[in-house]
This record gives structure tokens, sequence and C-alpha cells, in this order.
């Protein structure tokens, strides 16, 4: 391919990006494939208990960045990555349900609150298996407060909703979150 200019030192994968770019776009159309059997849409309510608990000897989350300044407030910019237990009520010793998984980023400049991407799961009963998946800001210090949910897995198939949640326990740095769940699915 005389036309790509390449450095005698330039490496090879600089080399391949190139030439895929350069390769023509000719026509291996995406064949029409088998449509999912859906079913009639419903809605779904689910009540449960997130527990964030980061004292323990075994934490359920841990800070994996946080940005090289000070001149930051709310340790905007730290990173996260939690996998919380969630229960039935609000007790620890109450029947496990699921895990929330998440990877959440401090966001707010002028207040605390983060971002973050987090799936929850279920272990147990109907929705075994299932998840949904929330992708939503969360201005963590208000005690009301709305997650947007954007889709789902298993009985959650197509998902959208919303969770309203309020801060149950707060004894630094350990929540527990309680989840009140409007869930439109297939
Ligand atoms: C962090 O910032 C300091 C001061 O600005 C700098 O000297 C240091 O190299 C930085 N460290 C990293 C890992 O970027
Ligand atoms: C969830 O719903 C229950 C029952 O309606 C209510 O008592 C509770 O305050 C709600 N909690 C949240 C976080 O919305």
């Amino acid at each position: 391919m005389a036309w790509v200019a390449v450095r005698p030192d330039a490496s090879l994968a600089a080399v391949l990006v190139i030439i895929l770019f350069l390769m023509p776009a000719e026509g291996h159309a995406v064949r029409a494939g088998r449509a999912l059997k859906l079913g009639k849409e419903k809605v779904t309510y689910l009540h449960f208990f997130l527990h964030d608990t980061v004292s323990d000897k075994n934490p359920t989350a841990v800070q994996v960045a946080s940005p090289n300044s000070t001149r930051f407030p709310f340790g905007f910019g730290s990173v996260f990555v939690v996998d919380d237990v969630l229960t039935e009520a609000v007790e620890r010793s109450s029947p496990v349900v699921g895990n929330a998984q998440r990877i959440e980023v401090l966001t707010g400049l002028d207040k605390f609150s983060v971002v973050m991407t987090m799936d929850v799961a279920f272990t147990t009963g109907k929705y075994k298996g299932s998840s949904f998946s929330v992708m939503s800001r969360n201005p963590i210090t208000e005690m009301g407060r709305e997650l947007a949910v954007i889709g789902g897995r298993g009985k959650f198939r197509l998902a959208r909703g919303v969770a309203q949640i309020t801060t149950r326990l707060f004894k630094f740095p350990d929540t527990i979150i309680e989840y009140n769940v409007t869930l439109f699915h297939y």
C-alpha cells in the first residue's frame, strides 16, 4: 500500500490500525437475525436494602484512584469499585437477596455527589439470575434521591425505570440504603 507513509520505527500496531482504516468498506452487511420473544411489558416494584460496609475487615468498597492534587474539594475525581450486599430488611442479618456491583466516581465540584454505573443482581427467589442496570448521578448527601435505571438482563430485559433511595443508616464510613425500584420490563 504505497500511499501509507509509515516511518520505519512505527510499531506494528500502528501500521495495522492504518491498514484497517484504509481498507475499503465493502458489503459485509449484517444479516437479519431471530427476534427475541418478548411477550408483554410488565411493571415490577422491588424493595430491598443495600449495605455499604467499608469499615469491615472484609470491606465491600475500595478506592482505586484519586487525583494527584489537593486543589479539588470532596475527593473530586476519586474512583471506587464496590460490591455491596442486598438484604430483605434493614438488618444486615436479614436474608440476603443479591448484590450490587458498581463503579462510582466522585463528581461534585460544589457538593458531595457521585456518578455511578451499577448492576443490581438477585441471587434468590423469582428474580434469581436477573439484574437491572443503573447509570445515574447520585447526590449522596440528600435524603430522598432518584437513580435512573436504563436496562436489564434475564427477567428484566429492556428494563427502564427509577430507583427511589434513601439513607437509612449512616455510621461513617458505613451506610445502609433503602431502595424502592419501579421497573418497566418484558
Ligand atoms: C503528583 O504531583 C506532584 C506535584 O505536582 C508531582 O511532582 C508528581 O510527579 C505527581 N505524581 C504523579 C504520579 O503524577
Ligand atoms: C419505600 O416504600 C415504602 C412503602 O411505601 C415506604 O415506607 C418507604 O419510605 C419508601 N422508601 C423509599 C426510599 O422510597
